[in-house]
C-alpha cells in the first residue's frame, strides 16, 4: 500500500494544503504546535475513521469554520482508491470512497492500513487492561471484517445479558430467556478468543524479533495474550458462575475482561514501562542504536515520521526520501524552502 497524497480543507490548524508522500520515508519536521501531528491524525482518520487523540470531529474542524475535508489518495495491490471525509459540526460525518459514500465504517476498513506510533503507545503497557483490548480490537478490526462484526455483536450480546440480569431482580420469571444469550455469547465469544490468541501469536513473533534487534540484541520483549476464560472452557465457567452474575448483575467472565502482558525477559513492562518501539515525535526517545535499526529497518515501508530537528538523520545518513518543513499550518518541501533561504 503506498499513500500518494493527501489534501485538507479546514482541518485543525490547515485552511488549503496538498502535499504528495513519497512511496519511502517522509520527513515532517517542524517546531512545536506548528501542525505536525494533524497531518497523521488527518490519515489515521481516513483509515479507521477515528483521531487516534480520541478528539470528536467538531474539534477537529478549523476554529471559525462550519466543515472540514480530507482527501487522501493511495494504492493498493495496484489499484487506486480516493478516500474522502467530510466533518460537520454536531453532525455524524461523511466518508465515500471512490466517490461512492458509505454507511457503515466498517466498509472502510483494510484499505488503508497503518501503525500509529507514539510516546503515548507506552499507555498500552502503564495503563489497565481496557486500553489494552482497545488496541488488540483496532488492529484486529481493521485486518478481519469478521471479527468486526462479532465483535459487534458479542457487545450488544453482553449489553443485552446484563441488562437482563438487573431485570429479572424484579421479574425472576425472566431467569428462562437468559440461556438465548448465554449461548449467543458463547458462540461468539469464542470466536473472539480464538482470533485474539491467533492474532497475539503472529504479533509475538514479530514483536519480539523487532525488539530483539532495536535493543542490539539484549532484550527480550514478549507479548502474551491472557484470556479471561479459555475458549474450550467458556461455556462451563459462564454456567458455573451463573448465580454470582445474577447477584451482581454483570457478566463476570468472557473475553470483555481480556488482558495482555508484556515482560522484558521476566521483567514486567506493566509495572516498569519501558521505550516504546516508533513514529510520532518518537525518535528522540529512542538511542541512537535503537534509532539507527528502526530506520534502516523501514526503508521497504511507506513510513511518515515527524521530529522537531533534523540533525539526527543528517548526521546519521538514513536515507529519507522526502522532507516537509511544517510551520504553522503550513507545508514546504523542504527543497522549496532552501531556495527561498
Ligand atoms: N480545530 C483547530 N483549528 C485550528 N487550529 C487548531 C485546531 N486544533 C488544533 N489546532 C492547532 O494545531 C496546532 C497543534 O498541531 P500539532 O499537529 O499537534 O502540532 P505538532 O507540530 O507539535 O505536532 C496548535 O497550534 C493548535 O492551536
Ligand atoms: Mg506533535
Amino acid at each position: 500500500m503506498n499513500i500518494r497524497s493527501i489534501e485538507l480543507k479546514n482541518f485543525r490548524n490547515y485552511e488549503d494544503l496538498k502535499i504528495s508522500f513519497d512511496a519511502g520515508t517522509n520527513i515532517l519536521s517542524g517546531d512545536n504546535a506548528q501542525g505536525k501531528t494533524n497531518i497523521l491524525e488527518a490519515v489515521y482518520l481516513c483509515g479507521t475513521t477515528k483521531s487516534h487523540r480520541g478528539s470528536r470531529d467538531k474539534e477537529m474542524i478549523r476554529f471559525g469554520a462550519d466543515e472540514a475535508h480530507i482527501r487522501v489518495v493511495l494504492v493498493r495491490s495496484g489499484k487506486e482508491y480516493q478516500i474522502d471525509m467530510h466533518l460537520k459540526n454536531g453532525r455524524s460525518k461523511g466518508i465515500a470512497v471512490n466517490r461512492l459514500p458509505i454507511r457503515k465504517a466498517g466498509e472502510l476498513f483494510g484499505i488503508l492500513n497503518i501503525v500509529f506510533f507514539s510516546p503515548e503507545d507506552l499507555n498500552i503497557i502503564k495503563s489497565g487492561p481496557a486500553e489494552r483490548r482497545r488496541f488488540l480490537d483496532t488492529e484486529l478490526c481493521q485486518l478481519d471484517r469478521i471479527y468486526l462484526s462479532d465483535l459487534t455483536n458479542y457487545n450488544k450480546i453482553l449489553n443485552q445479558r446484563n441488562k437482563l440480569l438487573k431485570d429479572i431482580v424484579y421479574r425472576p420469571d425472566l431467569q428462562d430467556t437468559l440461556q438465548v444469550w448465554d449461548m449467543q455469547l458463547i458462540d461468539t465469544g469464542r470466536r473472539i478468543i480464538r482470533r485474539r490468541k491467533q492474532f497475539v501469536d503472529e504479533l509475538r513473533e514479530l514483536v519480539r524479533d523487532i525488539h530483539y534487534r532495536i535493543s542490539g540484541e539484549k532484550e527480550e520483549l514478549l507479548i502474551r495474550y491472557e484470556p479471561n476464560v479459555k475458549e474450550s472452557l467458556f461455556e462451563e465457567e459462564l454456567n458455573r458462575i451463573r448465580l454470582r452474575d445474577l447477584k451482581l448483575c454483570q457478566t463476570s467472565v468472557g473475553p470483555h475482561r481480556d488482558d495482555l502482558l508484556f515482560s522484558i525477559r521476566d521483567a514486567d513492562l506493566r509495572k516498569f514501562g519501558s521505550q516504546g518501539l516508533l513514529l510520532d515525535d518518537v525518535l528522540s526517545e529512542l538511542d541512537s542504536n535503537r534509532q539507527n535499526y528502526l530506520l534502516n529497518n523501514i526503508c521497504n515501508i511507506q513510513t511518515v515520521i515527524t521530529c522537531t530537528g533534523l540533525d539526527e538523520f543528517v548526521r546519521n545518513r538514513f536515507q529519507i526520501n522526502k522532507v516537509f518543513e511544517v510551520i504553522n499550518g503550513q507545508i514546504f518541501e523542504k527543497g522549496l524552502l532552501d531556495s527561498v533561504q
